[in-house]
């Protein structure tokens, strides 16, 4: 079925030529087309432009039957790219997060076997089928909120089994899903506790046995590891990055969440394709990013959950670089996927511009997840993902309105969902 979008307030992100992210004072631009059209045919955008210039004759050439549909009133986005996510675990981590309330760090959590250890004891016990149903109900929540394609990252496995069995339940969720999904192994994230005296042969186990085999059963497209303090080590994630590498992986890194950790220049000379979270971004950080292919990605839900200090958001994008927005949706850090809220929380915590979020959002973060040549604008060619908004005077109610579902209709893959 192809599908007509007439009278449409604005349409956003309209991008006549696929880029690959916007960076500095280019952030505030946001080529957008008031009264607009948008037509797709199959699982593709086929044309766009000014309700003036549309052309009836265009319908003609299309070889299936074609839904029209009134905008009037609304707004069209391309669908959000979530370029960070842990969403497959077992349960829920409420209970620590009593603990968090009374005052214990994540980091003190961590240590007492809590967080992300928990989570691996979890994820343990439970079946690959089950994992698959919790991670389904969480996808189809994200994609209720405007998410049209997202990264999701083993990590908590911690044993080559249980790692395993994670990349097989995103596989799954990239066969089944109409949501664009890559794959991250995180094997990286904590020592597991077997490990607790002997961080390097953990370290060795991911080298030698885990990428390996990740890489022999094509679970993964990129390697990630959590380098920060009290985590992995500049050398250790050195390492690792190398091997991956070697088994083509691209790297994403976490870091600078807890520390000046180096996890920022480590991630820069092995080419990441993001470095995420980083709270703590200095000048040396800002300049190690700046002209590098490597994406900064801020997680405000996890930012603001933890009751963390901001990145420095407003500096790095005068210091010339590109900024994306991701959630980081897991069960210790930040329990939400909701890419509105992390988008009017731009706004909100790190003061960015309407038009800066939208890019943060879209764009930028389809190159964090490598889709930004079929994803992250409305450009011709690209996969129809996209969503109609509830009626709106301004674009600026997206980050304005911050508590509510501002989604109307979400159409995935040209087709509505
Ligand atoms: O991105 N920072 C490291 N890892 C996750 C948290 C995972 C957890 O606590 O379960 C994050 O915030
Ligand atoms: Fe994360």
């Amino acid at each position: 079925m192809a599908i007509l979008v007439k009278n449409i307030k604005q349409l956003v992100q309209a991008e006549p030529k696929s880029i690959k992210f916007r960076a500095g004072k280019e952030m505030q631009n946001l080529p957008v087309i008031d009264n607009a059209y948008l037509l797709t045919e199959g699982d593709k955008i086929k044309e766009f432009g000014k309700m003036e210039d549309f052309n009836p004759d265009i319908l003609k050439k299309i070889k299936e039957p074609i839904e029209e549909i009134d905008a009037t009133g609304k707004f069209v986005f391309p669908s959000f790219c979530d370029s960070h996510t842990h969403i497959v675990y077992a349960g829920s981590r409420e209970v620590e997060y009593i603990d968090k309330i009374k005052g214990l760090s994540y980091e003190e959590i961590f240590k007492r076997g809590g967080g992300i250890l928990n989570s691996a004891k979890r994820l343990h016990e439970t079946s690959e089928e089950e994992l698959y149903d919790q991670a389904w109900q969480r996808l189809e929540e994200m994609a209720s909120f405007g998410t049209g394609a997202c990264e999701i990252k083993s990590g908590y496995g911690l044993t080559t089994e249980d790692e395993l069995k994670m990349l097989r339940v995103i596989r799954k969720l990239k066969e089944n899903s109409p949501l664009t999904i890559k794959a991250n192994f995180l094997g990286a994230h904590a020592v597991p506790l077997l490990y607790k005296d002997d961080p390097d042969g953990y370290v060795d186990l991911i080298i030698n046995e885990m990428i390996p085999m990740v890489a022999a059963e094509e679970l993964a497209d990129f390697v990630d590891v959590f380098c920060d303090k009290g985590f992995f080590t500049v050398e250790q994630t050195e390492r690792i990055l190398m091997q991956g590498i070697k088994y083509g992986l691209r790297p994403k890194i976490h870091a600078n969440e807890m520390a000046c950790s180096g996890g920022i220049q480590v991630g820069v000379k092995y080419n990441a394709l993001s470095v995420d979270h980083l709270e703590y971004t200095g000048d040396e950080e800002i300049k190690a990013l700046y002209k590098s292919e490597t994406m900064p990605t801020v997680l405000p839900g996890a930012a603001f959950f933890l009751g963390m200090q901001c990145a420095p958001i407003r500096k790095m994008i005068e210091g010339g670089l590109p900024v994306a927005l991701a959630s980081d949706f897991n069960p210790g850090s930040c329990p939400s996927g909701n890419m509105q809220l992390v988008f009017a929380m731009g706004s909100v915590m790190y003061k960015m511009l309407p038009e800066e979020t939208v890019n943060a959002t879209t764009i930028n973060t389809a190159y964090a997840m490598d889709v930004w040549r079929e994803l992250g604008t409305i450009t011709k060619g690209k996969i129809a993902n996209f969503f109609i908004t509830k009626p709106m005077d301004t674009l600026y109610y997206m980050n304005y309105a911050f508590g509510s579902n501002k989604v109307e209709q979400i159409f995935l893959n040209g087709k509505r969902h």
